[in-house]
């Protein structure tokens, strides 16, 4: 009697696992396409454990148009869907909250005198990425006292590499999702967020004709260049892009 409780217990469980399996197609899909690196231990691959904070919808963005594109070129889209859905337990991502905003109170976009700025990956065609004294408004022997004044949360990304770009005192920077952010670079508070369809990876570009400046950036794996205005508008705006043809 205790040998047939036992088969009949263990064919219960095999079936159950088969059922698993076939309702289960984003594991396959993780195991075939993501597992080798994902799996692995290496300080430039996010761990599947911090995958799976962020949204589907945002796995699914970043296999479409975002850093994973050319590993899932060869995914169909319904396979693509399976596994952002398999990973991803995190909540769609958030717009910032209201208190993230700049006040009245606060200085206005770009108001701040030109010598707070740094124009994207290094102030001067030199490269050398120096900023004098008196525009950084320290001294070497101020760098021991620096302390944290503000932080900023890239909503739904786990990576981050874009440097900022400063002009007149605003801060711009894309981030892995693709939103760039205008903020004051004095209190870190957000005047206005900008959706790009794919991860802006470097510093931008800025371009001035005088009467306005417009932001220049790549969207990296997209191949494509975007300009957008930089405007004390409530939002930014694109302007104009190109894509550069493949092959
Ligand atoms: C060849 C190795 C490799 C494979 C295969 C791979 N990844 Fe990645 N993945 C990476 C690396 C490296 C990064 C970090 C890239 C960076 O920050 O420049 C990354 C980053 C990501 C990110 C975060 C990107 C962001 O937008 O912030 C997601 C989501 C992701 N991978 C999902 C997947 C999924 C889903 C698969 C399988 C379909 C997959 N990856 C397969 C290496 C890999």
């Amino acid at each position: 009697m205790p040998a047939l409780v036992c088969a009949l217990a263990f064919s219960g469980a095999s079936s159950s696992a088969q059922a698993q399996a076939a309702h289960a197609p984003g594991e396959a899909v993780y195991a075939k396409y993501c597992a080798s690196c994902h799996d692995q231990v290496d300080a430039r691959i996010p761990t599947r454990a911090s995958l799976t904070q962020m949204s589907p919808a945002r796995i699914l963005r970043t296999l479409d148009f975002g850093l994973m594109m050319s590993i899932a070129s060869p995914i169909q889209r319904d396979d693509r869907e399976a596994v952002a859905n398999f990973l991803g337990k995190g909540a769609d991502d958030t717009k910032p909250l209201a208190s993230a905003f700049c006040k009245p109170a606060d200085r206005k976009i770009m108001s701040a005198g030109a010598r707070e700025s740094w124009s994207g990956w290094s102030p001067d065609s030199a490269n050398t990425r120096y900023q004098p004294s008196r525009s950084a408004g320290l001294k070497a022997a101020d760098l021991g006292k620096l302390e944290l004044k503000w932080a900023f949360g890239f909503a739904g990304d786990v990576t981050a590499f874009a440097a900022p770009t400063i002009v007149n005192g605003t801060m711009f920077v894309g981030s892995a999702g693709g939103t760039v952010q205008a903020l004051d670079a004095k209190s870190g508070c957000l005047y206005w967020t900008y959706q790009a369809n794919g991860p802006v990876r470097a510093a931008m570009g800025v371009s001035s004709d005088g009467a306005r400046i417009s932001l220049v950036f790549r969207i990296k794996t997209v191949g494509s260049i975007r300009s957008m205005r930089a405007p004390a508008h409530p939002h930014g705006r694109s302007e104009w892009s190109r894509t550069r043809r493949r092959g």
